[in-house]
């Protein structure tokens, strides 16, 4: 397994409390795998990504229990000059906001020639033709010129090439790409999902794809692990889940979203809002939300029960809900 995460824990201080926005969290990706993270806002999926990658803010967070398993290795244990080493090389980031990412006084090809001076010793010639290279790749127009503009002289979706290309100048065995397409045009999110769907594969890298749109994942990820309230709650091959989802709340996730099979009926968005992570209900923290909540729900909390086809439900009813 390429990297394993496994009961994970992350808390942030707070004024008013303790948050537990990772409780829990266990995940696994291979190489040439795309494991996709689905969640409403606050379930903790980029704190998660954040623990893993070691860019977490400590304090105000804080890693309280779990491992981090990367090419057999527990990252938690590392020294930061050894997780430096590793972020970037063999594991990279994508964020969903390109214009902060990048550095806005250098330009595109400086930093994409950087990573190949200060990680490889490449020559600043030779580093600037990668640059290049790895535009075309992404398939910037007239890359050869542009390579010299800036990051604000693009437009948002080339933005998101150019950090792609960032990600993946060293070709990571890894790459976690948290809501890469969120801030895009839909034509332009298709596109930018295509392209990183289509480098994955080529490089055979493992893919973990942050999303709270369900609409992005079924074609391009192999799993999917659902968030709520700081845990997996569901996780399954991505075309079971989608035929048959185990909790509830993927369900619910599933009725919101439009299809075109589906044409003419209302959309059922999930009714309430996520909990404040600070007053998390007790038993199953998404009984108050949810539609087959029993006595039993508001009570004992459920761990994540095996489901036959590799899955795993964190539901008390999930035969029930399987059954549909
Ligand atoms: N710096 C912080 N200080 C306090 N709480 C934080 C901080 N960063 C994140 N959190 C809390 O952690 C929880 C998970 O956040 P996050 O992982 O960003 O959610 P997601 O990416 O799923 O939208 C949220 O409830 C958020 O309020
Ligand atoms: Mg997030």
């Amino acid at each position: 397994m390429l990297l394993e995460v496994r009961d994970l824990r992350v808390e942030f201080q707070t004024r008013d409390g303790v948050a537990r926005a990772v409780d829990g969290v266990g995940y696994a990706v291979d190489a040439g795998e795309t494991l996709a993270v689905l969640g409403e806002s606050g379930s903790g999926k980029s704190v998660t990504a954040q623990a893993v990658m070691g860019i977490l803010d400590t304090p105000p967070g804080r890693i309280t229990g779990g491992r981090v398993l990367f090419q057999g290795r527990d990252l938690l244990t590392l020294k930061e000059s050894e997780r430096r080493r590793i972020r970037g090389a063999a594991m990279a980031m994508i964020f969903q906001d390109a214009l902060s990412a990048l550095n806005p006084v250098l330009t595109v090809g400086d930093q994409l020639g950087e990573m190949f001076v200060v990680h490889r010793g490449m020559s600043h010639r030779d580093a600037r033709a990668r640059a290049v290279e790895l535009m075309e790749r992404v398939r910037i127009p007239a890359a050869a010129q542009r390579v010299r503009d800036y990051p604000h002289q693009f437009s948002g979706g080339m933005r998101q090439r150019i950090m792609i290309a960032m990600a993946l100048a060293l070709r990571p065995a890894l790459v976690i790409a948290d809501e890469p397409t969120t801030a895009l045009d839909v034509t332009v999110q298709a596109q930018v999902m295509d392209l990183l769907a289509e480098l994955r594969r080529e490089y055979r890298m493992g893919l973990i794809l942050i999303t709270h749109d369900l609409g992005v994942v079924a074609d391009v990820a192999d799993r999917i692990a659902v968030m709520y309230a700081g845990r997996i709650v569901e996780s399954a091959p991505v075309h079971d889940l989608y035929r048959a989802p185990a909790h509830p709340y993927t369900r619910g996730l599933l009725d919101s979203v439009p299809r075109l099979d589906r044409r003419g009926r209302e959309l059922n968005a999930i009714k309430g809002l996520p909990p404040n992570p600070l007053r998390v209900p007790p038993g199953c923290s998404f009984h108050p939300r949810c539609p087959m909540a029993q006595d039993v729900c508001r009570t004992d909390e459920p761990p994540l029960y095996e489901v036959p086809g590799g899955r795993g439900s964190a539901c008390h009813f999930w035969r029930e809900c399987l059954r549909g």
